[in-house]
């Protein structure tokens, strides 16, 4: 792909303008959301998305979650079901992402959907990510800002490490809240978790008022592409559950444990320790760590997500 030149844009209506304007000519900004940047393309332009795969080096099976303003728009593209109003209306704007029959007459790409009949959307809570879906005035495919296969990034800084040159704009909205990606919901046979987020699973249940099915486990032809193995991962081997540090290994602590490098929550706090994953791990590859050590996690709320993560990070490689 052609060196682009990469714009750093503030928070400024001026700003703002000038990321829908390039949006709209067909190129890629990299925004904030509450869960991770994402890397935004018009969702209408096969060009513009055939462009996000190109930036990132991402698989062509790998289908995009698109970005809407409310859940109005999101009608618009696809048919909601009663159980999916009652999630949207509960959970958005926010970190979940629901899996919905398109609509034909849609006009999203296929490049998007990579041909499924369903489209993945979502409406972000990020003050900054609805103020450039506002002046743009349309749907925004966005996957993570993360060259495919790494760490997602949850400040501009990250995005740029990344993706410098090969995006046209990023806009700077400091660090993500939540800092894990959004959960996913399918409704293919009943309402199913398509990948654990930044939504814990129990608050979904409590709002459906029953169990969520739950999809297979990773392989590499999954139902939900973000359930491929390796993913997420930092350039260090990763070892789980370490209640010990090995020789030459750095250890990512949680909660009150010795020896840690970097604590993802001292106090044991898993939301502390969603916002503080990926920046950690980021931190981790910056300082060339070769063999991380990682403490036990609780697996629940949103300690799932962060598992669910860290299995991958710690997955074996190609
Ligand atoms: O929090 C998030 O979800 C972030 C921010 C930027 O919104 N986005 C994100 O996108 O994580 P991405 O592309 O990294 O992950 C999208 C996931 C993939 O696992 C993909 O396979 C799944 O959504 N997906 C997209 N469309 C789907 C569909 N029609 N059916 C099933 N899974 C789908
Ligand atoms: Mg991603």
């Amino acid at each position: 792909m052609t060196p682009r030149r990469t714009e750093m844009l503030g928070l400024s209506a001026e700003d703002t303008r000038r990321a829908a304007d390039i949006l709209a000519a067909g190129g890629l900004v990299a925004f904030p959301t509450e869960t991770v940047y994402g890397l935004g393309a018009d969702a209408t332009k096969d060009a513009a998305v055939a462009a996000i795969y190109a930036a990132k080096g991402r698989p062509s099976f790998n289908p995009l979650i698109v970005h809407l303003q409310d859940v109005a728009a999101v009608a618009r593209y696809c048919e909601v079901s009663p159980e999916a109003a009652r999630l949207a209306a509960t959970f958005w704007p926010g970190a979940l992402t629901l899996v919905l029959p398109l609509r034909r007459d849609a006009g999203i790409s296929r490049l998007v959907t990579a041909g499924l009949d369903t489209l993945a959307v979502r409406v972000p809570d990020s003050s900054v990510a609805q103020a450039l879906l506002r002046a743009f005035g349309g749907p925004v495919a966005a996957p993570s800002a993360n060259p495919s296969g790494r760490i997602s990034p949850t400040s501009a800084a990250h995005v740029r490490a990344g993706l410098d040159g090969r995006i046209d704009a990023i806009v700077d909205g400091g660090t993500c809240a939540v800092g894990v990606e959004s959960t996913i919901v399918g409704f293919d046979g009943g309402a199913t978790l398509l990948r654990a987020g930044g939504i814990p699973a129990e608050a979904i249940e409590a709002c459906l008022g029953g169990p969520l099915g739950r999809a297979v486990e990773a392989t590499d032809n999954p139902v939900s592409p973000g359930q491929l193995l390796s993913h997420y991962a930092p350039r260090g081997a990763v070892r789980l559950g370490a209640t010990t540090v090995e020789p030459g290994e750095v250890l990512l602590g949680f909660g009150h444990v010795e020896g840690a490098l970097l604590n993802l929550s001292l106090n044991g706090d898993l939301t502390e320790a969603a916002a503080n994953l990926f920046a950690m791990l980021h931190q981790l590859d910056q300082m060339g760590a070769e063999h991380i050590a990682v403490s036990p996690v609780p697996n629940h709320g949103l300690g799932t997500a962060i598992n669910d993560r860290l299995t991958r990070a710690a997955a074996p490689r190609d």
